[in-house]
C-alpha cells in the first residue's frame, strides 16, 4: 500500500489495457488516497475466494479480507463495465476518502491497476439492515436500537447534504446500504459511488427487485436527482426500520403489500402505532412511534418541495423540532400506481405528451395536468416495477 502526499506525474504500469497503461496519473489529485496493489488484495481475500465473498450488488462483488496491517476490510470489486478513466476515478475517490463521520463507512483506499477498480472499506461486523433487521438474523432490534439507527442515518445523510462541500447526494439509500458495527451503530455505505460509474451506465440495482420502492417519483420519472430524492428514500427506510419489513411484500394481503400505502392508511385512521414491528410486543413508546412514522410520511410526499431537509428530519427525530402534520400530503402516485396495476391498465407513453407536469412542478395544481402527469407516473412506475416481477 502506498500513501501519496506529494505532487508529480507518473505513468501507470502493468496494465492489461493498452489505452489505460499509458494513462498518466496526476498524483497531485490523489493526495492522502491509499493505493493498494492488486497483489495485496489478492492475498487479503485468498485469491478472491468464493468463501470470502460477502455480497454482490449493482457495482460488483464484495469480499471480506485481512489487510497487511491486520485490519479487516470489505473489498468491493467494481464490475468491468466501469471503464471510467483512472484520473476521473481517483478524483472521486479522493472526495470520498476525505469524508469522515461516525455514521459513514470509512473508505480505506483503492486499487486502480490495469482495468481493476477496487474499493477497500472498513469492515462492519453486523452486516446490513437488509440482512439483519429486514432479513433473517438472530439480532433483536429493540425500540431504542431502531430509534438510534434512524437518527444515526439521518445524521450521516444531513452531513453529506449540508456539511460536505460540494454536497453529496447518495442516490441509493436503502436497507442494504446501511451497515451496522459491532454495537449496532449505523453507517451509510456507498456514498459518492454514483459518480464512479461511467455516465452511459445506469446503476442497475436501483431498478431491480425490491429496491425500486425507495426511488422518489421525480427520480423514477424524470431522472431528477436532488437532496430531496435522498429524503424520500430515507422516509421509506425509516418506515422499514419501524415496521421491520420490506417496503414491498407481495406475500402479504393486498392492503398491506405496500408499506407506504399501509402507513398512510393507518395515519388516516389514527392508528399509526399498528405499523410497529409486532416482534416488539408492547415494548415501545407509542407516542414516539407515531412521531417517527409521521416523519417518514413527511419525507415521502410526492412534491419534493414539501419534504423536509435531512437536517430538519434529524432535528424532528431527536425532538428538537416539532413535527407539523397539518400540511402533510398523501403520497398519491403510489396509490395511483397500485390502482392502475390492479386494474391491469397499460397506458401507452404516446398518450402522454407533457412530462413537465409532475409533482413539484409549477403547474401541479392544474387538475387536467396532474391527471396527465399521474398517467405518465403510473406508466413509469409500472415499467420499473415490471422488471421486478
Ligand atoms: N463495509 C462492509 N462491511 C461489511 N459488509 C459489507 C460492507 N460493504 C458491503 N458489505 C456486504 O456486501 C453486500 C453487498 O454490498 P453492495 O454494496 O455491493 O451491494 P448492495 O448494497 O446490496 O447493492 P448496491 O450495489 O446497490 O449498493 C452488502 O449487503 C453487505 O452485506
Ligand atoms: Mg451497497
Amino acid at each position: 500500500m502506498n500513501c501519496f502526499s506529494f505532487s508529480l506525474l507518473f505513468w501507470k504500469r502493468g496494465s492489461s489495457s493498452a489505452a489505460q497503461s499509458t494513462e498518466a496519473i496526476d498524483i497531485s489529485s490523489i493526495q492522502n488516497v491509499n493505493l493498494y496493489t492488486y497483489e495485496e488484495l489478492l492475498t487479503a481475500t485468498e485469491g478472491f475466494s468464493p468463501a470470502n465473498k460477502i455480497g454482490e450488488g449493482g457495482f460488483g462483488s464484495v469480499y471480506k479480507g485481512r489487510l497487511r496491517n491486520g485490519s479487516l476490510a470489505a473489498i468491493k470489486v467494481l464490475s468491468s463495465e466501469s471503464r471510467q478513466g483512472v484520473n476521473e476515478f481517483l478524483t472521486e475517490i479522493k472526495v470520498i476518502t476525505n469524508i469522515e463521520h461516525e455514521n459513514l463507512v470509512k473508505l480505506y483506499g483503492c486499487c486502480v491497476e490495469g482495468n481493476h477498480r477496487i474499493l477497500v472499506y472498513g469492515y462492519l461486523e453486523n452486516n446490513s439492515l437488509a440482512q439483519t433487521l429486514i432479513g433473517r438474523s438472530s439480532i433483536h432490534f429493540n425500540w431504542h436500537t431502531r430509534q438510534n439507527i434512524c437518527i444515526g442515518v439521518a445524521r450521516g445523510l444531513a452531513f453529506l447534504h449540508d456539511e460536505v462541500q460540494p454536497h453529496i447526494i447518495h442516490r441509493d439509500i436503502k436497507a442494504s446500504n446501511i451497515l451496522l458495527d459491532k454495537d449496532l451503530q449505523p453507517k451509510i455505505s456507498d456514498f459518492g459511488l454514483a459518480k464512479l460509474i461511467a455516465p452511459n451506465l445506469t446503476h442497475i440495482s436501483t431498478l431491480v427487485a425490491g429496491t425500486f420502492g425507495y426511488v422518489a417519483p421525480e427520480y423514477a420519472i424524470r431522472n431528477q436527482v436532488t437532496r430531496k430524492s435522498d429524503v424520500y428514500s430515507f422516509g421509506v427506510l425509516l418506515l422499514e426500520v419501524i415496521s421491520g419489513r420490506c417496503n414491498t411484500n407481495r406475500r402479504l394481503p393486498a392492503e398491506e403489500r405496500y408499506l407506504i400505502i399501509r402507513a398512510w392508511d393507518l395515519f388516516e385512521r389514527g392508528e399509526l402505532e399498528s405499523l410497529v414491528d409486532v416482534s416488539l410486543g408492547r415494548n415501545f413508546n407509542i407516542e414516539e412511534a407515531r412521531r417517527f412514522c409521521k416523519i417518514g410520511l413527511l419525507c415521502i410526499q410526492d412534491n419534493l418541495q414539501l419534504r423536509p431537509s435531512m437536517s430538519t428530519v434529524h432535528d424532528m427525530l431527536i425532538g428538537k423540532t416539532d413535527v407539523n402534520e397539518e400540511k402533510m400530503t398523501k403520497p398519491d402516485l403510489i396509490f395511483q400506481f397500485v390502482e392502475a396495476k390492479d386494474q391491469g391498465k397499460q397506458k401507452s407513453r404516446a398518450e402522454v405528451e407533457d412530462t413537465s407536469l409532475l409533482p413539484g412542478s409549477a403547474k401541479q395544481d392544474d387538475s387536467s395536468s396532474s391527471e396527465t402527469a399521474s398517467s405518465f407516473a403510473t406508466m413509469t412506475f409500472t415499467s420499473i416495477y415490471d422488471r421486478s416481477n
